[in-house]
């Protein structure tokens, strides 16, 4: 029963919200309390036993998740979250790119469409989104018909955190390679829920948080390939990415993950992170999508009898849906007094809901934790509202 591993999860509650954040089990939780009881001090600097125990610790979550995602150490840049992640690679790859146009969708979230926005308007770029279908779903091929030999950046989503749909990066980045582009992909709802390969994807950099696998809130990761990486310059700058500073400054820039990483890092935050792949792992990462669809599907299926319109085809972890007579806030509130989360609203999505003329949905997103009972307990919630 991986329902009692979460504390927060043994009241009298049904979390459908995980798209937006998971829970913890309690070797996560164990693990953060360990570091701060028994590891605590500042990393990459002391030359006591606890500085280089906590080093040790740092340095074996970049090992960690390089190797959950089939990445090199150094190609693992730990950052605040996936947010930071989207926004430093839009940073570092300004001092790249070259070409007229950014590729990306209206599908996206915020995250992974404002850095590209602030991107392009800086360098007088044209921004060209992909439109989604009436299901609210991006097909591959609206990506790639809009790259062209002028395409600098091609910037999506693994699997969208409205519909639940997923993309399959390799038909798009295969297009971008081939007219000179990079490609970045935003894998905050898919490197939770699927095995992630990133030698496979093709991509040049992926972004995610931790906080929705399992890990504490305030670490998330950019992945990008070490010869690229090698051949930027850090932008935030401060102690712990210098190997020399002159007197005349001129610094000398110590070779990545720790160019990229200024300041002192979250270290109880990454040794919770690898509690939380320590669990994934033992749990089995190719098992949670399986179990998640079947789910997705009775949600949907329960839905749809009950007058509900659903966005997307292919339900993953996430359900997305709407009636014209309701309010989709007041509806969320509703079941949230009956002890069952789910969120309301544009899902910081507001484009695709504004394109597809909808004023916000109810979304249900599902995790490892989640059973046959939650969705059970979901109807009987609804029903009550309704
Ligand atoms: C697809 C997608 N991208 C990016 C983000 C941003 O993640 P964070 O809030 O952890 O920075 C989210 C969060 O919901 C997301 O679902």
């Amino acid at each position: 029963m991986v329902k009692e591993d979460f504390p927060a999860l043994q009241g009298n509650i049904v979390y459908l919200d995980s798209a937006a954040t998971t829970q913890k089990p309690r070797q996560v939780i164990e693990a953060i309390k360990e570091y701060y009881e028994r590891y605590n001090a500042n990393v990459h600097r002391g030359i006591y036993e606890l500085a280089r125990i906590s080093t040790e610790i740092y340095e074996e979550a970049h090992e960690k998740v390089a190797r959950f995602i089939g990445a090199k150490p150094q190609e693992i840049i730990f950052v605040k979250n996936c947010t930071e992640a989207l926004n430093l690679v839009a940073q570092l790859l300004s001092q790249l790119v070259e070409g007229s146009n950014i590729v990306s969708t209206l599908a996206e979230h915020h995250s992974n469409l404002l850095p590209w926005w602030k991107l392009s308007k800086e360098r007088g770029m044209e921004l060209r989104l992909a439109e989604p279908d009436a299901d609210g779903v991006i097909p591959e091929e609206r990506i790639t018909d809009l790259v062209d030999e002028e395409t600098a950046i091609v910037a999506f989503h693994h699997s969208s955190n409205v519909s639940g749909h997923i993309l399959d990066p390799r038909k798009v980045s295969k297009a971008a390679k081939k007219a000179g582009a990079f490609t970045v992909l935003d894998a905050a709802q898919s490197v939770p829920h699927l095995p992630v390969d990133v030698r496979e994807l093709g991509v040049d950099a992926i972004a995610f948080s931790a906080h929705k696998m399992l890990g504490p809130m305030g670490i998330g990761v950019l992945w990008m390939r070490e010869e690229l990486l090698s051949r930027m310059e850090p932008v935030l700058l401060g102690g712990g990415i210098v190997s020399s500073v002159d007197l005349d400054l001129s610094p000398v820039w110590k070779d990545p993950p720790q160019r990229f990483e200024a300041g002192t890092p979250n270290v109880a935050g990454a040794y919770g992170f690898s509690a939380a792949i320590d669990y994934l792992l033992s749990h089995g990462v190719e098992k949670i999508l399986p179990e998640e669809r079947k789910l997705a599907r009775a949600l949907t299926e329960g839905l749809k009898e009950r007058g509900f319109k659903v966005l997307g085809r292919d339900h993953t972890s996430i359900v997305s849906f709407w009636r014209e007579d309701l309010d989709p806030h007041l509806l969320a509130y509703k079941l949230g007094r009956e002890g069952v989360c789910v969120r309301s609203g544009y899902h910081c999505a507001e484009p695709l809901h504004r394109h597809l003329g909808i004023s916000g949905t109810v979304r249900a997103s599902l995790y490892l934790y989640n059973d046959g009972e939650d969705v059970e307990r979901f109807f009987e919630a609804l029903d009550r509202v309704m």
